[in-house]
C-alpha cells in the first residue's frame, strides 16, 4: 500500500438543515483479506462444473444478448428497452457474463462482452457519465455500480483492455464525486428526479465499494482521495436517507419475524427486501475496510448469524418473497438472492476466514441456485419454496407472498420480474473464480471443492498449476495434480461437516493418514518443486437439521436432500412478466419456453430421520446435466409415510403439527435438492417402525 502522507482534510457539506463533515485520511489503507481472490481467468472449471458453465453459456445466459429485449435492445447499447427507470438490466447481465466469458475462455461470450464494453466505453459522455442518460432527472448512480463490477473483472482478465477501462472509471468517478458533493445528486432524488424514487440505490450504497476499493488499491493514479471520498459520500448519503445497514443488524432491532403484526418496524423498507439484504450483508465489512473499526467486522459475523437463525432457507438462501418473512417452507426465495448470496458470502468469507461461511457458499451454489434453474439452463424460477410439489400458475399464489405474482414458481424466461433473468448468470462464474484463493503466507487454497484447475504465479516467480478432479459434492474423494517450479504450501479446505475419519494421502506417500486441519479448516499440503499428486477422502454422515414444530431437513455432505418427485413437464410459450401475455417472438428465441410441472408421484410425507441410508454410485464422470432428477450419483433412502397435508393458497401449508398418516411406512427416495425441480425438503418428523431402506437400491 502506498502511503500518501497523513494529512487530514475536512469537507463540509450542506444537506437540508444539517451540516455533515467528512474526514478523509489521505494516508488511509484498506483492511486486507485473509484469502485473496486470483485474477479472473486464472481458474477454469473441470468436470461437472465445466458442464454447468457450458450449459449456462449455451443456455439463456449466453444467448440473451442475441434476442432478449432487455439486453439485446438495451438503451445502453443504442436500443430502446429497459424494464425500469433504474436502467440496470444490461449492467446486471454484463456483471455476470464477464466472469462467464473468462472463466470458460469462451470466444463467443467474450465477443458479446467485448461488444458491450466497446459500445459503453466509446459512448462515455464528455462529462464522464457512463450510460445513455443525459438529464439529472434520469441519471442515477446505482446501475453504474453493476457496470463497474463488470469493468473491474474485465480489467483483471484482459490486460489489453485494462488501461482504457481504468481511464474510463477515473473519468466516471470524478463525475460521480462531483455529483455526490452537490447534495448527493444521482443518489438521492431531488425535486422532479425520477431515477430511483423507491430507494434501491440508497439501500445499496456500499455496492460501489468493491470496484472503487479495487481502483483505489490497484490503479489510484492521482485520485486516491477522490475515490476514497466518493465511497464516504455514498455511505453518508445513504445514512441521511435512512439506509444504514449498521442500524439493522442489531439485536432488538433486527426483525426476527417480519409482518407478525406485532413487532413495530421503524426502519426503511430497504432492509426487508431480500435482494437488498443479500447485498446489505456486505455493508459493514465494506465500511470496515476503510475505518478499521473491528466492531464492524464483528457485526458482519453477527449479521450472518442473525440471518442463519431467522431467515436462512435449508438450501442456503434468504427466505424473502420479496420481503423477509419467517422460516415457513411455503414462503419464497427469489433467485437473484441466491446469485447475490454466493457473491456476498464469498467476499465475507475472504475477510472473516470462518470455515462455516465457506460451507454456506457451497450450500447456495449446490442447492439454492441450481434448484431454481432448469437443467438445460434455458429457464428459471423467480421464487423457490423448500416445499414445492408443483411449478405452475398458482390460483391464489400472490395472496401468500408480499410482492411476488402467482406465476413466479414457473420455470420460464421471465416468470416474474426480469431482474432474475439478467442477474442469475453471475452465480456460478463468480463461485468458480473464487474457488481457489491465495493465502497470507504466499500459498494457495482450494476453498470450494468442486473440480477446477488453476494456473498462477506465486511469490518468487513460482509458476504453479493445480488441478482438482473428482466428483465433489456428489462424491467425497478429491484428487490433486500439482506442478510447481518451487516448493509452496497448498491448502485444502475441510468442510465443517467432515468427520475425523476423513483421510489424506500426501504427495509421495503410499498410505493415508487422518487429516489435521487448522482451526480455520485448512489442511496444509507441502508441495515440492516438480510434479506431484495427492488425494483427500472426506468422510461424513447424513445430518438432520431440526426446525420448528418437529420438522427437519436432511443433508449429506454439501447437499440438501429432497423427496424425489416424478413430474409431467409441459412446455408452453414464454409469458411476459407483468401482463402474463404470451411474449412476441421478437424477444424470445426457439428455446425460450415456460415449463409447467405437475407431480405424478407422492409428495405429502413425513419422515423418520433415525432411518437413513446413503446410496452412492461409484462413478468417474457425472451425467450432464447433473441438476436433473436421477442424474446425481448419490441418493438417500429415508423411512417415510404418507400424511394428510392441507393446502394454503394453492401451496402446501406449513408442515402439519400432528400429521394424520395413511398406509404403511416405506423407503422414500431422496435426491439432491437442486436435481429435484419439484421438491419437498422440509418435512414433519415421526417415529416409524423399521423399514427395509435398501429394497429399491438404484442400479449401478
Ligand atoms: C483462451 O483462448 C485463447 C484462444 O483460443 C488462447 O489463445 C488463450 O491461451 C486462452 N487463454 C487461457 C487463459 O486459457
Ligand atoms: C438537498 O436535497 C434535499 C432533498 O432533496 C433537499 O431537501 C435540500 O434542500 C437540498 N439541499 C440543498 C442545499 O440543495
Ligand atoms: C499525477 O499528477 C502529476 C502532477 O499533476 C502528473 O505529473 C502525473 O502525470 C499524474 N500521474 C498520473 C498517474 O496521472
Ligand atoms: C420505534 O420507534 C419508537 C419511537 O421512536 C421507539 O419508542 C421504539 O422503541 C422503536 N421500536 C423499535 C422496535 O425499534
Ligand atoms: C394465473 O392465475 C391468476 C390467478 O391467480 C390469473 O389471474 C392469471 O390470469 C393466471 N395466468 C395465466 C397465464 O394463466
Ligand atoms: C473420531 O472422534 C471420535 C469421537 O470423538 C473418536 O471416538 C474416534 O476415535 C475418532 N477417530 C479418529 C480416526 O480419530
Ligand atoms: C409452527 O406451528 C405454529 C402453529 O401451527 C405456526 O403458527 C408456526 O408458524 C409454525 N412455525 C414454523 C416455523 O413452522
Ligand atoms: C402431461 O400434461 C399434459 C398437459 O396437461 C397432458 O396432456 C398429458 O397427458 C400429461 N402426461 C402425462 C404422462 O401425465
Ligand atoms: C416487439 O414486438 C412488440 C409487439 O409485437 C412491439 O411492441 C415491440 O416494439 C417490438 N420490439 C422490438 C425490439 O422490435
Ligand atoms: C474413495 O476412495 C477410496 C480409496 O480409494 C475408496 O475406497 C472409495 O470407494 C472411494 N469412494 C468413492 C465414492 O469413489
Ligand atoms: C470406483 O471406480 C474407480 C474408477 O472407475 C475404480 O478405480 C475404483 O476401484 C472403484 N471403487 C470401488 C469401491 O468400486
Amino acid at each position: 500500500m502506498r502511503l500518501l502522507g497523513i494529512a487530514t482534510f475536512l469537507v463540509g457539506l450542506a444537506f437540508g438543515q444539517a451540516q455533515h463533515v467528512l474526514q478523509v485520511d489521505r494516508g488511509s489503507s484498506l483492511v486486507q483479506p485473509v484469502y485473496r481472490p486470483l485474477s479472473l481467468g486464472s481458474t477454469s472449471p473441470l468436470g461437472w462444473l465445466r458442464d454447468q458453465l457450458e450449459l449456462e453459456a449455451n443456455g439463456l445466459a449466453g444467448n440473451m444478448f442475441d434476442f432478449y429485449r432487455f439486453v439485446h435492445n438495451s438503451k445502453w447499447i443504442g436500443g430502446t428497452t429497459e424494464y425500469s427507470i433504474l436502467d440496470e438490466a444490461s449492467p446486471y447481465w454484463f456483471n455476470g457474463l464477464v466472469p462467464l466469458a473468462f472463466g470458460l475462455n469462451d470466444t463467443r461470450i467474450k465477443g458479446q462482452v467485448q461488444y458491450y464494453l466497446d459500445y459503453v466505453l466509446d459512448h462515455q459522455q464528455d462529462d464522464g457519465w457512463l450510460g445513455f442518460e443525459t438529464t439529472h432527472q434520469t441519471r442515477g448512480l446505482w446501475a453504474r455500480c453493476l457496470l463497474l463490477l463488470g469493468l473491474m473483472q474485465y480489467a483483471e482478465a484482459d490486460s489489453t483492455q485494462t488501461e482504457r477501462i481504468v481511464d474510463s472509471m477515473h473519468r466516471y468517478v470524478e463525475l460521480a464525486h462531483s455529483m455526490l458533493r452537490d447534495n448527493y445528486t444521482g443518489l438521492l432524488v431531488h425535486g422532479d428526479d425520477v431515477f430511483d424514487t423507491a430507494g434501491f440505490g440508497v439501500g445499496r450504497t456500499h455496492e460501489y465499494h468493491i470496484p472503487l476499493q479495487w481502483l483505489y488499491e490497484k490503479y489510484p493514479r492521482n485520485n486516491s482521495e477522490l475515490i476514497w471520498e466518493t465511497m464516504e459520500l455514498m455511505i453518508e448519503g445513504g445514512v441521511l436517507w435512512g439506509a444504514d445497514w449498521r442500524t439493522f443488524f442489531v439485536d432488538g432491532v433486527y426483525p426476527t419475524v417480519y409482518q407478525d403484526g406485532v413487532t413495530p418496524w421503524n426502519l426503511s423498507w430497504v432492509f426487508l427486501h431480500g435482494v437488498n439484504y443479500a447485498e446489505g450483508l456486505r455493508y459493514p465489512l465494506a465500511v470496515y475496510r476503510m475505518t478499521h473499526d473491528e466492531k464492524l467486522k464483528e457485526q458482519t459475523r453477527f449479521a450472518t448469524d442473525l440471518l442463519a437463525k431467522y431467515h436462512k432457507s435449508l438450501a442456503g438462501t434468504i427466505i424473502a418473497d420479496e420481503y423477509i418473512s419467517d422460516l415457513n417452507p411455503n414462503r419464497g426465495a427469489e433467485l437473484c438472492i441466491a446469485a447475490e448470496m454466493i457473491f456476498s458470502m464469498t467476499w465475507i468469507y475472504q475477510y472473516l476466514a470462518d470455515n462455516d461461511l465457506a460451507d454456506w457458499v457451497e450450500l447456495v451454489a449446490f442447492n439454492a441456485l441450481p434448484a431454481s434453474i432448469s437443467s438445460d439452463w434455458y429457464s428459471h424460477q423467480y421464487v423457490q419454496q423448500e416445499n414445492q410439489p408443483w411449478s405452475r400458475n398458482l390460483t391464489e399464489g400472490s395472496a401468500m407472498w408480499t410482492d411476488v405474482n402467482s406465476y413466479s414458481t414457473v420455470f420460464g424466461l421471465e416468470p416474474n420480474y426480469p431482474c432474475c433473468t439478467v442477474n442469475h448468470p453471475q452465480g456460478y462464474p463468480k463461485f468458480l473464480a473464487n474457488s481457489f484463493v491465495s493465502t497470507e503466507d504466499g500459498g494457495l487454497a482450494h476453498v470450494y471443492l468442486s473440480p477446477g484447475t488453476v494456473s498462477t504465479i506465486l511469490e518468487d516467480d513460482n509458476s504453479v498449476t493445480i488441478s482438482a478432479t473428482g466428483t465433489y459434492p456428489f462424491g467425497l474423494n478429491l484428487s490433486y495434480q500439482v506442478s510447481a517450479s518451487s516448493p509452496f504450501s497448498f491448502y485444502v479446505r475441510i468442510p465443517t461437516w467432515a468427520s475425523n475419519a476423513s483421510k489424506m494421502t500426501g504427495p509421495g506417500e503410499s498410505s493415508s493418514q487422518p487429516i489435521t486441519p487448522s482451526s480455520t479448516g485448512l489442511q496444509e499440503v507441502k508441495i515440492a518443486a516438480g510434479e506431484s499428486t495427492f488425494t483427500v477422502e472426506l468422510d461424513t454422515q447424513p445430518r438432520v437439521e431440526m426446525r420448528a414444530n418437529n420438522t427437519a431437513g436432511v443433508y449429506y455432505g454439501a447437499l440438501l436432500y429432497s423427496l424425489a418427485i416424478e413430474y409431467n413437464d409441459t412446455e408452453t410459450p414464454a409469458r411476459q412478466y407483468n401482463t402474463q401475455a404470451v411474449l412476441p417472438t421478437n424477444t424470445t428465441d426457439s428455446h425460450s419456453h415456460d415449463h409447467i410441472m405437475v407431480p405424478t408421484s407422492l409428495w405429502n410425507i413425513a419422515i423418520d430421520p433415525s432411518q437413513i441410508e446413503v446410496v452412492q454410485k461409484n462413478v468417474s464422470t457425472i451425467p450432464n446435466p447433473v441438476w436433473s432428477l436421477g442424474a446425481p450419483p448419490v441418493e438417500l433412502r429415508i423411512a417415510a409415510i404418507e400424511i394428510e397435508w392441507p393446502l394454503l393458497y394453492d401451496s402446501p401449508d406449513i408442515p402439519p403439527l400432528n400429521p394424520v398418516t395413511k398406509g404403511k411406512p416405506f423407503s422414500a427416495r431422496f435426491v439432491p435438492y437442486a436435481s429435484a425441480k419439484l421438491h419437498m425438503a422440509h418435512l414433519p418428523v415421526l417415529s416409524l417402525p423399521e423399514v427395509d431402506l435398501l429394497e429399491d437400491k438404484i442400479s449401478e
